[in-house]
């Protein structure tokens, strides 16, 4: 036998200093595990019954053990790290506020379930006390007071025989039901499991007749922010799927790199600093049932290998802030925490990766980016909302802040000891993409963008009646106005 490479030498080697042969096909198997021989050879050699020379077969089990305990210790590094850190600065002018990476410390037990409703509630509480000055519920009846302002958390909706809705709060003293009629019936209908509202009302055999019903909400006289330069919005590229739309997305990057457009659109390619992309950076793997007939890329590694070609197209003058979604490689519950190291470091220098949601500082701008999963729950519960027009169902996160204020929906949520899905700070811009459809507003001077695609529409998306509005995107100009522009590629 001729020892070609230094691996299988030092392999053999080992196996030779226990006393065994190994053959040619387990030292191929054994390179794989080239940083941990040293742990497993001894394992090998012990489970032995007898045979000299070491075969594939006599490894296989140990080394799947070993695979099993590598790939779990990856799952932990990537969703239980370290300790909590508040503020860090990753770029010169980029600060990172709020965002789970690195922070992660959940477990999924029930007292982890416990500490994030803890965490909600007293994080939205403490909104809602700015707006109303509630008792506690155990207090309420003990008092006995005629008028009433509360706190809780929604329990239960349900209409009644007699047409008026009931809805049953608890905080963490008890729970008391308020009964919503005439104009309030609508918007008691339209809350949400597991969100945080104020009741004001009157006491009636136990019952508050409600008055009005609170959200935690944004103050009323927000306005919007001036700045010195443009932020570009986008969002769900989905790199990889055989759907992206090549031509449209080269478009984009030559208007960044000042080659078509007129003197208006170079303007404002010369003034852009940030593009900010809001997730599905990639179209995965596994996602959805026979994904595979809809991806040009098979394996997820390429798929990124292929978003950072992509991304690094855009002018180096300018900073990409890049945030994971559904179709990405990172844990599914939300918070989701940034791409790994893997993925992470393929992209280039101006490139920075963050967590969904993540709270971020642009030069003085404040910037909430979050995918926008559980806008999907909020356009299934509340009817006159839709798809179509996605800034409306943004409004009701706002409204609520929370990023995902209906628990057991279709979007997952980890329960962390802190709710990282509450919007404590007001920000200046509020942008999620995950919809597909493009739309834009203000509301109490908070710029919200639900910033499109670059995916045509895909087989299961014609199934489930998915009608995007691909390569919308959305430009914050130093003004505060807000220009859209659409590549059409032909
Ligand atoms: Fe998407």
């Amino acid at each position: 036998m001729v020892i070609k490479d230094i691996e299988s030498k030092l392999i053999i080697t080992k196996f030779a200093m226990h006393g065994y042969n190994v053959h040619p096909s387990a030292i191929e198997l054994l390179k794989e595990f080239k940083n941990e021989l040293d742990e497993i050879i001894p394992k090998i050699c012990s489970a032995l019954n007898g045979s000299f020379i070491i075969s594939r077969e006599d490894i296989l089990p140990i080394l799947n053990e070993f695979k099993r305990k590598r790939r779990k210790e990856q799952f932990k590094k990537q969703f239980f790290v370290e300790k909590p850190k508040e503020v860090k600065n990753l770029k010169d002018e980029i600060c990172i506020i709020k965002d789970i990476t690195g922070t992660s410390t959940c477990e999924g037990n029930v007292d982890d379930f416990i500490a994030y409703f803890n965490s909600r509630f007293e994080k939205l509480s403490k909104i809602l006390r700015q707006r109303l000055n509630g008792i506690s519920i155990s207090n309420i009846k003990k008092i006995r007071t005629e008028k009433v302002d509360v706190i809780g958390m929604v329990k239960d909706v349900r209409e009644t025989q007699n047409g008026n809705v009931l809805v049953e709060i608890e905080d963490n003293t008890d729970s008391i039901r308020f009964i919503a009629t005439g104009k309030l019936r609508d918007l008691a209908l339209e809350l949400m499991g597991d969100e945080v509202i104020g009741v004001s009302g009157v006491l009636r055999n136990n019952n508050i007749i409600a008055d009005k019903i609170i959200f935690p909400d944004v103050p009323l006289n927000g306005e919007k922010k001036r700045t010195n330069f443009s932020i570009v919005f986008i969002s769900d590229t989905h790199f990889g799927s055989k759907e992206f739309l090549e031509k449209e997305w080269d478009l984009f990057i030559k208007w960044l790199n000042f080659e078509v457009g007129n003197e208006k659109m170079r303007e404002i390619a010369e003034s852009v600093k940030y593009v900010v992309l809001a997730g599905d950076v990639v179209d995965g793997v596994g996602i959805y049932p026979n994904q595979e007939k809809d991806l040009k890329i098979l394996d997820v590694y390429g798929q990124y290998e292929e978003a950072a070609m992509q991304i690094d197209k855009i002018p180096k003058r300018i900073k990409v802030i890049v945030s994971p979604g559904n179709h990405d490689a990172v844990r599914q519950a939300e918070p989701q925490p940034a791409l790994l190291k893997e993925f992470s470091n393929l992209f280039s220098n101006n490139v920075v990766n963050v967590g969904n949601p993540s709270f971020l500082n642009l030069d003085g701008i404040k910037l909430l980016i979050y995918h926008g999963r559980s806008l999907d729950d909020v356009v299934t519960k509340i009817p006159r909302l839709s798809y179509a027009k996605p800034q409306e169902a943004m409004v009701e996160l706002l409204k609520r802040r929370h990023l995902a204020p209906m628990y057991g929906g279709r979007s997952p949520i980890a329960p962390e000891k802190e709710d990282y899905l509450v919007i404590e700070e007001i920000p200046d811009i509020f942008h999620c993409g995950h919809i597909h459809t493009y739309g834009t507003s203000f509301y109490r001077g908070v710029f919200l963008v639900n910033s499109s695609t670059w995916q045509a529409q895909t087989e299961f998306q014609k199934k489930v009646n998915l009608n995007p509005m691909p390569c919308n995107v959305a430009v914050y100009t130093p003004s505060g106005e807000v220009v859209r522009l659409k590549f059409y590629g032909g």
